[in-house]
């Protein structure tokens, strides 16, 4: 819901800002981890962990706009109070964290949901996680991550939508509606704040903290919708990110910060900077002291200061000085003020801290059940050699592999105050679907980045006394989130050695992947007869992972990431510009390509099978041209002939032939997730603008070219005939 000012509550902020200090303003824009309950101590080490009558006392002095990272309704209320009541103009604290993909219950990392095409199931989980966080005392968190990441050797792919834009727009709006419900007011509704502002998937090399060049083209046309997606869904706070652009740091870029978002897309919320970013501006060298930094970031527009202390150190005396001007402070401690009053923390300070609603576990049920299904609805299936999947029950199945029976590696990257007694691994699940008796042996194999004395051996026996043999491989969950960049987008050695030695057997192997990243698979995990892509599914993995198994439910998810042949793709995406020289069949020298490995991807985008067998016809458009000011329908049947019921992600792309800059090879513009039951047939159209065409043009305005166009309906981005044509001029 977009949000609209309240007169009283701007009554109420003015009354408020006409009594406060400058130091009270100030105090206003400072959030600080919390310090009272340390409840993930390892996350972001360097906090200053003070004791917690120091924070009461802050908190006491009005210096403290928000806490985070702490949980607990009866603690929540215990600060609450204290600035309630014992802070001279009795501001209420915001309280924050960051719950990115579940809060007790854990849902699939973004990665794998965007992988569900179902933007309704990521409103759908991300509305649970409000009711759970929320009941946990928080109104704040610092999610959904809209970054797009067209490099996956950058680990912070797992916390977004992976590299296509449309899809990542869809998502960022349907998380921000989920986490801040239908009223902002309610007490299960839970401030959004999509990060990182901006073009942090962009970083160098996909090296997490690097710099990032961009074109301003690739800026506005890539990175940035998702963000507007997010803010038009009415998030009301936005993260900045780390890196610097084009020699700015986001944290101190007014073109950023002013132009474009508050000029340009008039947003009316807060900007709170990453952790210490603005600190980090004296390492960036783009500020020369911490004096400086506070007033290159605070004059660029950023108005909440995270962990630095920096503006509560430095913000007074600039304004005293004259060089920060008191009415521009006034602007941000109004805007943190109109977004206290937005979610209702003026009128009611306990909002959301009520420790009955924290122990009430009624909707426990229903949020496992949703959690299962969302998992099962995130697993790709990348291949499927001879339908050897889904397996039958009375198989003799030997599941190997470190992941089997491992607990540590279910949540994924960041999952804070995940109920650990309740999750369930691929052993547990797979039992479950199974009658006692069933013969299933389970074997290590190695560990994650290890061999195991007598662990090959004993993989090999379980796989030659097996008819089929799952392999549950993959990578680690801490090579995935903040700080985790890799050169080599690999299994770990010890896990490839395994799956060669269970491979040479001959027994057919089916690959169940644990992923936060696109991967680039190697010999017998590439040549598996089957492979399931299992990301990091949450407290329902094993569950999940049999129903698919088994067939209990058919999966119908597809790549939002590209698997590349080989690391030394990376970047790679499946929509990059068109090239001068692009790879033909017929001849490869002097063109586009690599000396290894063609210029395609191993699995692209989009990519996913079914337990169906879904036929497309052929793309055709109902009319040869369209009208600048009209509407045109593209269309497509598909099929399903096979003999079970699946759900099909169909895929609408677009490209633009001729353009003032180079185009996309395709993009995609629309997806539809469509049930067919066995034999049914069904008529999927999509309805184009003008809009579905525009672009960032050479001359930098917005909007599309008249000239040809291919449109194409198609199971991924590498498949389908397109159909052509015209966008005529304006009349
Ligand atoms: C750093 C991360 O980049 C950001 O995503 C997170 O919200 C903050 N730390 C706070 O934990």
């Amino acid at each position: 819901m977009p949000y609209e000012a309240n007169p009283a509550d701007d009554a109420r902020i003015e009354s408020l800002l006409a009594r406060m200090t400058v130091e009270e303003k100030v105090g206003q824009l400072g959030v600080f981890a919390d310090m009272v309950r340390p409840f993930a101590p390892d996350v972001n080490p360097e906090a200053n962990v003070r004791n917690a009558a120091e924070v009461l006392e802050q908190v006491r002095a009005g210096r403290v706009g928000a806490l985070f990272n702490g949980v607990g309704a009866a603690q929540g209320r215990q600060i609450q109070r204290v600035a309630v009541e014992e802070s001279r103009l009795g501001i209420p604290v915001l309280l924050a964290a960051d719950v990115i993909h579940g809060m007790r219950t854990v849902f699939p990392i973004p990665l794998g949901e965007a992988a569900s095409f179902e933007p309704e199931l990521a409103e759908r989980t991300a509305r649970a996680t409000a009711v759970e966080a929320t009941a946990a005392g928080l109104h704040w968190t610092f999610a959904p991550a809209v970054d797009i990441a067209r490099d996956q050797r950058w680990g912070r792919g797992a916390e977004g939508a992976g590299e296509d834009t449309f899809l990542g727009c869809a998502f960022a709006a349907a998380r921000v509606r989920g986490f801040q419900g239908e009223d902002l007011r309610a007490h299960d509704s839970l401030l959004a704040t999509p990060k990182h502002f901006a073009a942090y998937g962009a970083v160098a090399a996909g090296m997490d903290y690097n710099y990032v060049e961009i074109s301003e083209g690739t800026l506005r046309d890539v990175h940035l919708p998702p963000f507007k997606a997010a803010f038009d869904a009415g998030a009301l706070a936005v993260m900045t990110a780390f890196n610097d652009i084009n020699g700015v740091p986001a944290s101190a870029n007014r073109a950023l910060l002013g132009d474009l978002l508050r000029g340009e897309w008039g947003f009316p919320g807060v900007v709170v900077s990453d952790y210490t970013a603005d600190m980090e501006l004296v390492a960036h060298g783009y500020a020369a002291d911490a004096r400086d930094a506070t007033l290159r970031a605070f004059d660029a527009g950023l108005d909440m200061s995270m962990q630095s202390g920096f503006y509560a150190a430095h913000l007074p005396a600039l304004v005293e000085s004259g060089e920060v001007p008191m009415a521009m402070l006034d602007e941000a401690v109004r805007r943190v003020l109109s977004v206290k009053a937005a979610i209702g923390l003026l009128d009611d300070p306990y909002r959301s801290l009520d420790p009955a609603r924290e122990t009430d576990a009624s909707q426990r049920e229903a949020h496992e059940a949703l959690a299962r299904d969302a998992a099962r609805r995130s697993i790709v299936l990348l291949k499927n050699k001879g339908d050897l999947l889904p397996l039958r029950r009375d198989a003799r199945i030997a599941l190997v592999g470190p992941f089997a029976r491992d607990r540590d590696n279910l949540e994924g990257c960041w999952t804070l105050f995940g109920d650990r007694s309740r999750y369930v691994n691929v052993e547990q699940g797979l039992r479950a679907a199974l009658a006692d008796g069933a013969v299933l042996d389970v074997v290590d194999g190695c560990a994650m980045e290890a061999e195991l004395e007598g662990g090959i051996e004993a993989a090999v026996a379980a796989a030659r006394g097996a008819d089929v043999v799952l392999l549950a491989v993959g990578e680690p969950q801490r090579y995935s989130g903040e700080a985790q960049s890799r050169t080599r987008i690999e299994l770990p050695p010890a896990q490839q050695a395994l799956a060669e030695a269970v491979a040479a057997t001959g027994t057919p192997v089916v690959v169940l992947l644990r992923n936060g990243r696109a991967l680039a698979l190697q010999g017998a995990v590439r040549d598996a007869q089957a492979i399931l892509v299992t990301w990091f599914l949450g407290s329902q993995t094993g569950h999940a992972v049999a129903d698919v198994v088994f067939g209990d439910f058919s999966p119908s998810a597809r790549l939002p990431v590209s698997f590349p042949h080989d690391s030394g793709q990376q970047p790679f995406f499946y929509n990059h510009p068109r090239t001068g020289r692009p790879e033909t069949p017929e001849m490869s020298e002097f063109k586009a390509r690599w000396r290894e490995h063609p210029n395609t991807a191993l699995y692209p985008f989009g990519h996913g099978l079914t337990y169906g067998r879904v036929e497309y016809g052929a793309t055709t458009v109902a009319a040869p041209a369209l009208a600048w000011d009209g509407t045109l329908r593209v269309c497509a049947t598909v099929r399903n002939d096979g003999v079970r019921a699946t759900e099909e992600v169909v895929q609408l792309y677009l490209h633009d032939r001729v353009g003032s800059r180079v185009r996309p090879v395709r993009e995609l513009k629309g997806f539809r997730k469509v049930l067919l039951q066995p034999g049914q047939s069904l008529e999927v159209a999509f309805e184009l603008s003008r809009a579905d065409l525009a672009f960032t043009r050479a001359d930098g305005t917005h909007g599309a070219e008249p000239g040809a166009f291919d449109a194409w309906i198609a199971p991924s981005s590498a498949t389908g005939k397109p159909a052509r044509f015209e966008l005529l001029p304006p009349a």
